[in-house]
């Protein structure tokens, strides 16, 4: 992903789906700004291919079992067969980001990948990258991509600060004029109409950030009416519009009630509640997850990218795997 966070059991050795695993050792370390370290790794054999946009499923230990979480290559455009990546920390999250903070030269890591999840268009149209934070990650590559075939393009790169924001000074140089920086704390927002109303017929929208951020873009493309296909995203499976909480849930049609706490996804209490649940992507993109609304106290955090903007303003039915309740409590059906 992205530099976020999806979940899914794996057994050890193997990847998601049954991918084969590969082992890295890490070779470099550097906290770039804070919160945020890019750790540099060599693989234990050549990577032949890693098209810009693509990432690696990393295996993490959690006290539940090994877990995977995706994590873009940062591309430099530098062939020194070493694989980059930038992981901010996440203080409320799992502690898959915590553990990948911990790792020192020396460690060694198991992936799966490079997983080519963010493709470029072919061709050179017109195009507008759109980031959001640490969504910086996989926009790097793509920015270099373009501008080796010449393209017509343009970075939007949204933060908090230019001090809290990965490569600012990088993608400047190497992408002169072509870099707006738009930092939150000088109240400078980035206007999802505005931004798709700039791109000509034909452009490419290719959007990384949190799902907030991509939502607002998703609902001005389709108020614009553009193709679908010109809009490009990477989601960031665990980020919402509204800080994580603990939430009750009500399943009445199987007589459970159980608490879902801060780091634990809906779909992981459903399954230890021992709901035998369907899921794939784990990251809000497949909707296999769905749970019926039933009734909510409190605000729906949907966090999934499947839903259309008329579900969830309908608010019928969420993804457990990444949606949550700002609030006290959510009546069920699955
Ligand atoms: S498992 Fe794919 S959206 Fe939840």
């Amino acid at each position: 992903m992205t530099s976020a966070a999806d979940t899914s059991t794996q057994p050890p050795g193997s990847g998601p789906h049954g991918a084969t695993a590969h082992t890295a050792v890490v070779v470099g370390r550097t906290e770039i700004v804070p919160d945020i370290v890019e750790l540099v790794m060599r693989p234990s054999r050549p990577i032949q291919s890693v098209p810009p946009g693509s990432h690696l499923d990393i295996t993490v230990p959690l006290p539940g079992g090994p877990e995977t979480r995706s994590y873009s290559l940062v591309d430099h455009g530098r062939d020194d067969g070493l694989l980059r990546i930038a992981v901010r920390l996440q203080r409320d999250g799992r502690g898959g980001s915590r553990w990948m903070h911990g790792l020192r030269p020396g460690a060694e890591i198991t992936f799966t990948g490079p997983i080519d999840g963010f493709p470029l268009s072919p061709g050179r149209r017109p195009s507008v990258l759109l980031a959001g934070g640490i969504g910086i990650t996989p926009i790097v590559g793509l920015a270099s991509a373009l501008r080796a075939r010449g393209a017509d393009y343009r970075l939007v790169y949204a933060g908090r600060s230019r001090e809290h924001m990965a490569f600012v000074e990088d993608l400047e140089r190497e992408h002169h004029g072509r870099v707006r920086v738009v930092e939150d704390i000088d109240g400078d927002l980035v206007d999802p109409d505005e931004l798709v109303a700039s791109l000509g017929d034909g452009g490419v929208l290719y959007v990384c950030g949190p799902m907030g951020l991509l939502s607002a873009v998703r609902a001005a493309w389709e108020r614009a009416a553009r193709p679908p296909g010109g809009l490009r995203f990477e989601t960031f499976g665990t980020s919402g519009a509204l800080p994580a909480a603990p939430f009750r849930v009500e399943v009445p049609a199987r007589g459970l009630s159980f608490d879902v706490p801060v780091g634990t996804s809906l779909l992981d209490a459903l399954e230890s509640a021992g709901v035998e649940m369907m899921y794939d992507c784990r990251r809000g993109e497949c909707g296999l997850c769905r749970v019926a609304i039933l009734d909510v106290t409190g605000t729906v955090d949907h966090r999934d990218v499947f839903l259309s903007e008329h579900q969830r303003a309908e608010n019928r039915a969420m993804c457990s795997c990444v949606s949550r309740v700002a609030g006290a409590s959510l009546t069920i059906d699955c």
